[in-house]
């Protein structure tokens, strides 16, 4: 067998293209399987593994097939002899007797072709089964895709593929996802990019066929508590909490509740909405079906009306509100709060909460500059301020400049000119967006009746910067003005739980 191969690639390499033809074929085969059986066997695991094992070697391998019969043209034209002759000349009479179709050079032709069918079939495959990893999407392009690559490595969708929320199932959505890619890598190649990535995506599947895979309406049962903690700016950092419980229930159903926040995406319930630019951010009008038929229009009284209530509108769906369902950047004082709370920063550090926000607030030129200067920010207060914990507590403030400094690699990346902020979430209502886009007082109706927005529609509230996490529950014996208020808002919980 081995001596008939050699027979066989003596015969093409007629020049000095054929010979580069067969080196490049052949060698590109024997490193692609040693490359994929180390894969397999896990003996090599890079990343970028992928990259030279499925693009590389199989690309190499096409040009060496395409240079062979190059080889065998330019020996033609420079011989002037029929292709007939030229064989018999090359592989001796042996191995063409019998007519061309008969003879074993047309046997070892076609064995080598099906071989080649079926290694470039094969390839072709585990490429696009590559394609499809996520390291490939978050990684081929690095500084690209960095920023979503960091922060979808510690989101909740750290084991869901990229292509499940991007590209869902389908031979279409596959066959726009690679023109798409295509698209992508010339940019890239390029630098026609834009930095940031802008959003909202609006090639995004609906969500029906990628979310909805997994999650589905139905399934929001009841309400979700959750606690949130903020520290204060003063020497102590000290805990203020806030404790909401979130209605998460669509309503209906067997769980006896009357509408919470997934209502919009209940099967029978139709949200549609227009907004400026289409950015998804100021709203031009909102208008809701229901299944009993009540249709209901909502205008923005703020926007002049004419041309604007011609736009094409868009039906609301999951990531209207989870529009950073993975890609996940914190606000800088969630940043702190956090770390703060799962004990990575010290809250011994006197005034640590301040200090830390400032270092990382700082506009900082590039990476480099940030991390020196979080350092000389912490370094020079507490040794200016501080200079006993300075000396005596030197290595907490070492780990505390850690955290800082990760802190800050997460959220900022200079590269892609995303800062503080760049990337805000739909969900809660900081700043008046997210669900206050529409659950404002300027959307109305005919009746000037406005889409609700007391505060008690979406979350039961517990605590709002208190000292308790539960503190509305607790008896109180001094009688505080708020009082009454703290008992409305208790009952309301509890009538909500006991429905
Ligand atoms: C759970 C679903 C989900 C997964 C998994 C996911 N994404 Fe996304 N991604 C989204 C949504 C939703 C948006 C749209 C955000 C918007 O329109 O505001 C988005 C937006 C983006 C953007 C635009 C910039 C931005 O941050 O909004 C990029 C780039 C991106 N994703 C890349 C990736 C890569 C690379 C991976 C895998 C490492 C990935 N995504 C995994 C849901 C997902
Ligand atoms: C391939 C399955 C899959 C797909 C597709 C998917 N998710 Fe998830 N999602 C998960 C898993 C698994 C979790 C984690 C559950 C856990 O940690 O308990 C999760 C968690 C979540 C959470 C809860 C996060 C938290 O803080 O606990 C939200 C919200 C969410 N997904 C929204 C979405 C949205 C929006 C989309 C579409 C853009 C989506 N998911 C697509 C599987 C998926
Ligand atoms: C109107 C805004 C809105 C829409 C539309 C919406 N969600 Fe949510 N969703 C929320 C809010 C708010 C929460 C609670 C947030 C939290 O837990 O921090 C939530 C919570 C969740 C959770 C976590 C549930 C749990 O048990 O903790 C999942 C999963 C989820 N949503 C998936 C989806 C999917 C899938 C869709 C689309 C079918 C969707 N959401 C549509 C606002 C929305
Ligand atoms: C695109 C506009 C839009 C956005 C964004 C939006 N909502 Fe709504 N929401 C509506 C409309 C419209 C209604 C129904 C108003 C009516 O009664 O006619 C509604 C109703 C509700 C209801 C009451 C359901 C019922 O029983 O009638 C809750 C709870 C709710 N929304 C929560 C949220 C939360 C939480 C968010 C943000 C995470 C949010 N909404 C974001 C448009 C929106
Ligand atoms: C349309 C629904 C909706 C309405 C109306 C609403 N909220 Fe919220 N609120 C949310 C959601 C959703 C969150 C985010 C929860 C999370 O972080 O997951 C939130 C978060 C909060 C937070 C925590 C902010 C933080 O992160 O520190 C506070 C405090 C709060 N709401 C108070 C109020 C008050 C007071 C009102 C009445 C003026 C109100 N909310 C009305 C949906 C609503």
């Amino acid at each position: 067998m081995f001596d008939k191969y050699l027979n066989f690639v003596r015969g093409v390499s007629v020049n000095r293209v054929g010979k580069l033809g067969v080196v490049l074929t052949t060698s590109s085969f024997v490193t692609f399987i040693v490359f994929e059986l180390a894969r397999i066997t896990g003996i090599l695991t890079n990343a970028y593994l992928g990259l030279i094992t499925y693009l590389l070697f199989p690309l190499l391998f096409i040009i060496g097939l395409i240079l062979i019969p190059i080889g065998w043209y330019q020996l033609k034209r420079q011989t002037q002899k029929p292709t007939r002759e030229l064989l018999k000349e090359r592989f001796g009479d042996a191995e063409t007797s019998g007519g061309f179709f008969g003879s074993k050079v047309f046997v070892s032709i076609t064995i080598f072709t099906l071989v080649n069918i079926l290694f470039l079939s094969m390839a072709g495959t585990r490429m696009l089964a590559f394609m499809d990893e996520p390291v490939f999407c978050g990684t081929a392009c690095h500084s690209v895709m960095n920023p979503e690559w960091v922060v979808y490595q510690q989101s909740p969708h750290a084991r869901v593929r990229c292509v499940d929320c991007h590209v869902g199932e389908g031979a279409d959505a596959l066959l726009n996802s690679k023109l798409n890619g295509m698209w992508q890598m010339i940019s890239v190649t390029f630098d026609l990019l834009e930095r940031p990535i802008p959003t909202p995506v609006r090639q995004l599947r609906p969500a029906r066929e990628t979310c909805e895979k997994c999650h589905w309406p139905q399934k929001f049962y009841g309400s979700r508590l959750k606690t949130i903690a903020r520290y204060d700016k003063g020497e102590t950092s000290t805990a203020k909490y806030t404790t909401l419980n979130l209605k998460i229930d669509p309503g209906g159903g067997s769980s006896g509740h009357s509408g919470g926040i997934h209502w919009h995406v209940a099967p029978s319930n139709e949200v549609r909405y227009a907004s400026v630019d289409d950015e998804r951010e100021e709203m031009i009008w909102v208008e809701v079906r229901r299944p009993d038929g009540s249709y209901h229009r909502y205008v923005n009284k703020r926007l002049p009306t004419a041309p604007q209530s011609e736009v094409e509108g868009r039906a609301l769906d999951c990531v209207d509100c989870h529009n950073r369902a993975t890609h996940i950047y914190e606000t800088s004082h969630d940043a702190v709060d956090t770390r703060l709370r799962q004990k990575a920063l010290p809250r011994d550090l006197p005034f640590i909460k301040r200090e830390g926000l400032a270092a990382l607030q700082v506009n900082y030129p590039d990476r480099d500059a940030a991390m020196k200067g979080i350092e000389n920010h912490l370094r020079s207060f507490y040794s200016q301020n501080y200079p006993d914990i300075s000396a005596a507590q030197s290595s907490t403030i070492d780990s505390a400049i850690a955290v800082l400094r990760a802190a800050y690699n997460r959220n900022i990346h200079p590269e892609m000119h995303i800062r503080w902020g760049t990337y805000a979430s739909h969900i809660g209502h900081k700043g008046g967006r997210g669900c206050f886009r529409c659950h404002t007082q300027d959307l109305v109706d005919a009746d000037q009746r406005s889409i609700a927005d007391d505060c008690a529609l979406c979350h039961s509230i517990l605590a709002y910067g208190s000292a308790e996490p539960y503190e509305y529950l607790l008896p109180s014996d001094d009688n505080p003005p708020e009082w009454p208020m703290q008992q409305y808002l208790r009952d309301e919980f509890l009538n909500y739980v006991r429905e």
